[in-house]
Parts: C-alpha cells; structure tokens; sequence
C-alpha cells in the first residue's frame, strides 16, 4: 500500500481542500503517513500570495524529499499561477494541479506510479466539480470548516487570488446544508464557513417556485439557516470584503446567538489615495462609518483586520493615515503584510515602488500600535467570564488552549483533558497574544 503526506501552506482555504485531498487518496486506498520519511507521495499544497513562495517551496521539496519519495505532486495556488513554468523550475516534480483539479489527483498520482505517464500538469478551471466529487469527510472533528464560496471578482491590484482561484463560485445552498447537517451529526459543534470573499455569496436556493426565475441566497438568509440547525453550538464565517457588509447582515449578527460577535473586515490601509490604486472600493471614512454602524446594531460585535504596508505610491502622510485609522478602529487582533510585488497583477507595475527598508520600518511601526490596541481589548476582558471551546494542549504540564467567541486564544490549567470541550472561563491576566484564566 503506497502512503501520502500533505505539506500545506496558506489560508483556511488550503487547510480544507488538503482535507478533501486527504480523503479522497483515503477512500483509493492510499494511507496516510504521520511523517515525510516514510512517505511514497509527497504532496505538497501551495499558497502564491507573497513573494519568494516559489524558491521556498523548492527548498521544502529538497529538504522533505528521501530516496523512499516515488511522487511529488505540487497543487494549489503556485500549481495554478506557475503553469508549466513549475517544472523547469522544480524539475522533480511529477504531478502541477491547480485548486479546482484536486478531485483528479488519485487518477494522476496512478498514471505516474503504473509509469503510463511521467508528467502531469492540469490547471483547468472545472466548475467546481470538486465539491461534488469529494467523499463525505471521514474524521470529523468538533471544529469544522465548510467551503461555500471560491475565488474573487474583486480585483485588487495587488493581489493574485483571482488568478490562482478564478472567478466567484457560490456552491448550492442544499449542498452547503447537507454538508454541515452531515458534520454536525457526526460530532461537530463548532461550523466555519469559509470562502474567499465569504459575504458576498450568493448561491442557488434549495427550492424553486414554479413560474419564479432562479432564486438565489445571500450570506445573510444562509448563516440564518445554518444556525438553525441542530447540534450547532458556534458559527463562524471568514473572509469577508468591507463593501458587502449589508445592514441586514449586522442584524443577522444581533439576531443570531450561535453566530459569534467577531467578524474579518480588512481593511489594508487607512489612505483614501491609496485604496482607490488598491481597487478596494471604499474610502476610510466610509470604512470607519461601517464599523461605527455593526457596534451600534450589534454593541458586542469585535473586528479584526488585514494591512498591506508599503504599497507603491504610499508616502509618510499615507502611511500615518493608516496608523490613525488602526487607531481608531480598535481591533481585537490585526494581520499586517509588507506589499509584496505579484507577477501579473497591476501594481507590480506601478511607478514609486517603496524600498524594503521603508517597508520594514513601517511595517514595525504599525505592528506595535496594532499590538497595543489588541493589548487593550484583551485587559478588558479581565475579570470577565468567556465561554471557550479547546482545540489543543499547551507547552507546559496540564495547559488547555482554547478560543473565545472573538477567536482569541485563551490558556488555562487543568487536570481534565478539555479538547473539543466548551467551559466557562474566568478570565484572570492578559499578555499580548492571549489571555489566562481558570475554568468558572
Ligand atoms: N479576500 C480578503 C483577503 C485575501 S488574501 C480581502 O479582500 O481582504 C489575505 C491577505 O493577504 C489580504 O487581506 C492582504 O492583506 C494580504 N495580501 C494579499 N496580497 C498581498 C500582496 N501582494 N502583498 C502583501 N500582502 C498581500
Ligand atoms: Fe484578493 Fe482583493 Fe479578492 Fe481579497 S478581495 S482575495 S485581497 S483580490
Ligand atoms: Fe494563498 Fe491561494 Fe489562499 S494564494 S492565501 S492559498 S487562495
């Protein structure tokens, strides 16, 4: 029996197709190898947002590759972008698949072990065939994400996900439904639902009128019905776009105990003239009155955020905009990026690209005032009880970590085993990246 490992990289998108490669190898009798040694196939599972992603992922394949590796198969976001490029660069290669061909991958892996091929690169864009082709999963955990939309028409100009992930593809509403009915009656409790630019989803209803053109969902109508269903003790959704929060969706926010009072809403930089070369389709001011509008609709709601630094064109004077806006916007934690250049996307080609060591010092500047803020909002939680849902062990003897409903990290001691269990903590000290307490 011939076994597999998955190196994955990247966002949550990565994480659930792996899943889905997984048990597909799975169910065609491949077996799962705990390390790469031992491994007959190595898959690895790429992400292409930054730079240097490439020249990375060669030095893994030399590293984790033995004399035991009969197959090195590359798929994702570097699979879809590189083309056939791939092989001159990584010449050990035997298997380029792009993020819509996983399904075909126990077929290719096949045709190269059997020798009937060498070489396989597929980068079709298939219609999703994947999420229909995909066995049901087979380890469910109590922690479980369920795709519902891929890929982004939004086009900013740094950005090569809509080259890698192509154009917006909202699944069925029924196979969303049947999917997570599916996980939750098999042990899970907590349901992320996951897509490139997750609000702006709009999928086919599960019923059609007669006479009625096709109807369609949005976010909203979907997370109402989603929460609805038993065995569901929390709900999450990543990653959304600041221009497709609707008013009815911070209601839905209000309404919805299950649904968590934290939601993603990136931001990337606090400068009008630079989020208009961006493409991002929002002013700050306008970003900051959507903030203002989800806290006074939904008083618990907490944000957390994305920021691109350095972008080409930001001067000082943008740059502070961005630190007065991270100021104002009081986010709970923050994800701050250097602007990496991307081959083919507009602003790779902009004039006034910003040197590496201005990057750098912005990029420290900002990360301690984001740092701060998040060092805030954890201290106010002191003295507070929280409920929290524990996914692993600490480093030291008897340490639970686990995430509050704000996805913060939250550390505690305890004698019992807590993962895949919800308790209420009494929030006691905060440091930066998470808080202590001891089970209520
Ligand atoms: N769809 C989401 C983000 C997806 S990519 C959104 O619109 O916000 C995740 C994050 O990677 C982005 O929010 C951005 O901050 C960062 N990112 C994307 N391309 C980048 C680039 N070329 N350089 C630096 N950071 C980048
Ligand atoms: Fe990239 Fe912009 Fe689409 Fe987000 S919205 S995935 S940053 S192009
Ligand atoms: Fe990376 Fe592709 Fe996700 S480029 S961030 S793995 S969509």
């Amino acid at each position: 029996m011939n076994t597999f490992y998955i190196k994955t990289y990247g966002c949550m998108m990565n994480v659930y197709d792996s899943n889905k490669i997984e048990d597909l190898l799975t169910n065609s009798g491949y077996l799962k190898s705990s390390n790469t040694q031992d491994a007959d196939i190595l898959i690895f599972y790429t992400c292409n947002v930054r730079e240097k992603a490439v020249h990375k992922l060669l030095s893994d394949i030399g590293r984790l590759k033995t004399q035991n590796t009969k197959i090195i198969a590359v798929g994702g976001c570097i699979a879809q972008s590189e083309g056939r490029q791939l092989f001159s660069k990584i010449p050990v290669v035997n298997i380029s698949f792009g993020p819509q061909t996983y399904h075909r991958l126990p077929q290719y892996i096949e045709e190269v072990l059997s020798g009937k091929r060498k070489r396989i690169i597929d980068g079709t864009f298939y219609k999703m065939d994947k999420f229909t082709e995909c066995p049901k999963k087979i380890n469910v955990n109590f922690s479980e994400h369920v795709a519902i939309q891929e890929g982004c028409d939004n086009y900013c100009t740094y950005c090569i996900v809509p080259y890698t992930r192509g154009r917006e593809y909202s699944r069925p509403v029924k196979d969303i439904l049947d999917e997570v009915k599916y996980l939750l009656d098999n042990g899970a409790e907590e349901i992320v639902l996951w897509g490139q630019n997750v609000n702006s989803y709009h999928g086919d209803a599960p019923y059609i009128t007669i006479g009625q053109p096709k109807a369609t969902w949005r976010i909203e109508r979907l997370l109402q019905e989603v929460a609805l269903l038993p065995g569901l003790r929390r709900l999450r959704y990543s990653t959304s776009h600041p221009k497709d929060f609707t008013l009815e969706l911070m209601k839905v926010h209000a309404e919805t105990p299950v649904l968590v009072p934290f939601t993603h809403i990136p931001v990337q930089s606090g400068s009008d003239k630079i989020l208009k070369q961006m493409n991002r389709g929002y002013t700050a001011t306008e970003y900051l009155a959507k903030l203002e509008k989800f806290r006074e609709i939904c008083p618990n709601i907490q944000f957390s955020s994305d920021f691109i630094v350095g972008f080409p064109g930001e001067t000082d004077e943008d740059f502070r905009d961005t630190i007065r806006l991270a100021k104002r916007a009081k986010y709970t934690i923050s994800f701050s990026f250097k602007y990496s250049p991307r081959s083919g996307t507009p602003a790779a080609k902009f004039p006034n690209q910003i040197s590496e060591i201005v990057k750098e010092q912005r990029l420290a500047v900002l990360q301690k005032v984001l740092i701060e803020e998040q060092k805030k909002f954890n201290m106010s939680l002191v003295g507070k009880i929280q409920e929290v849902l524990f996914h692993k062990v600490g480093k030291h003897a008897n340490q639970y970590i686990g995430k509050n409903v704000y996805n913060q990290s939250v550390v505690i001691k305890s004698k019992e085993n807590m993962i895949g269990e919800f308790k209420n903590v009494l929030i006691k000290s905060a440091e930066e990246n998470c808080v202590i307490g001891e089970i209520a």
